[in-house]
């Protein structure tokens, strides 16, 4: 499997890795200096314990982690990774999502709660670009991405993971993780004609950092295993790798630990803790509130498409609102 393979039929569900055509700026040639990604965050790390004291350096960090010249942000604003304002989609009369606004800040993992049909996973995709609001802002790192395509918004470092495991079944571990990288160079007939060795580098960047990534996530053993025979918490954390291949900012995770037993849970728990402590900021849905207890530092509670309440589980789970809402409905 090299990057030449036919990009699997996934693309239509809009995934920000393997669908995604190469455009020219391969994420995986640029890993900008600054991007906290799994075992390389020290730069990251840097500015996510900064952006999390508040201070007005994380907005400089972010902007810099962005690797575009970015607008100076506004004062008050400087801190916030992700701002989400009055976002709206309606399907069908439908209305998703009815005007969610919160804002997240660099280094953290922030809850995102909420019953069934609240608003949750499409909330992600308006964010990723794989699905379009019909109104309300997205500005990521200071840049407004609002209604940007899933691979523009990946090229950005912010990627969504799936509800629903997304990996290729016939493929083996590592091969998911060398074609979930958005726009390799292989991949374009420009870049063929370029030549084997143009992207034989790459191929072989790659290769180590998707060999890190599976001793890191103690994998190793299932490299060559094909991905439809792991176990569904195994798959969840191939589909937590394939999006890290990507070098990502944030991460929009889509309940990781759906379907998981519960050592696994656990295991995946500690990545994702370990990740944040590297730098990563995440946004993640849950509805197991024990583990939302254990793994998020802020909690957003949705209901009927807004946002109900936000702050530490703590105070979520004294919020009457939110236990009529949620926690009781
Ligand atoms: N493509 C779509 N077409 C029509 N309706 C949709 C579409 N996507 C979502 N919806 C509707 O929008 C609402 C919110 O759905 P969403 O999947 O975001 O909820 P959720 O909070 O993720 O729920 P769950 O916890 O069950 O995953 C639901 O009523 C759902 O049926
Ligand atoms: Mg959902």
């Amino acid at each position: 499997m090299t990057a030449a393979a036919p990009q699997p039929g996934e693309a239509a569900t809009g995934t920000p890795a393997a669908g995604t055509p190469a455009a020219g700026t391969p994420a995986a040639g640029t890993p900008a200096a600054g991007t906290p990604a799994a075992g390389t965050a020290a730069a990251g790390t840097a500015a996510a314990g900064t952006a999390a004291a508040g201070t007005a350096a994380a907005g400089t960090a972010t902007g810099t982690a962005a690797g575009t010249a970015a607008e100076p942000a506004a004062a008050g604003a400087a801190a916030a990774l992700l701002e989400v304002s009055d976002l709206r989609v309606e399907f069908a009369g439908v209305h998703a999502v009815a005007g969610a606004s919160f804002v997240i800040m660099p280094g953290v993992i922030t809850g995102l709660i909420g019953p069934n049909g609240a608003g949750k996973s499409t909330t992600l995709k308006l964010i990723a670009g794989s699905e379009r609001p019909t109104g309300g802002r997205v500005v990521y790192g200071g840049q407004d991405i609002t209604g940007h395509p899933v691979h523009q918004v990946a090229r950005r470092g912010l990627i969504r993971t799936f509800q629903l495991s997304s990996e290729f079944a016939r493929l083996t571990v590592l091969e998911n993780l060398l074609v979930a990288v958005p726009g390799q160079r292989g991949a374009s007939f420009l870049s063929a004609l370029r030549g084997k060795r143009y992207w034989r580098a790459q191929q072989e960047e790659l290769l180590t950092r998707a060999s890190a990534l599976l001793a890191e996530f103690g994998l190793t053993h299932a490299a060559d295993q094909y991905a439809g025979e792991l176990s569904g918490g195994q798959k969840r954390l191939v589909e937590i790798m394939r999006a890290l291949m990507a070098q990502p900012r944030m991460l929009l995770l889509d309940e990781p630990l759906a379907g998981v037993n519960p050592s696994l849970r656990e295991a995946i728990t500690e990545h994702l803790a370990r990740l944040r402590d590297e730098g990563l900021t995440m946004l993640m849905v849950e509805h197991e509130l024990a583990a939302v207890d254990r793994c998020c530092d802020s909690v957003i509670v949705m209901a009927a498409g807004r946002v109900l309440a936000e702050g530490p589980m703590q105070e979520i789970r004294a919020n009457k609102e939110v236990v009529d809402a949620y926690l009781l409905g």
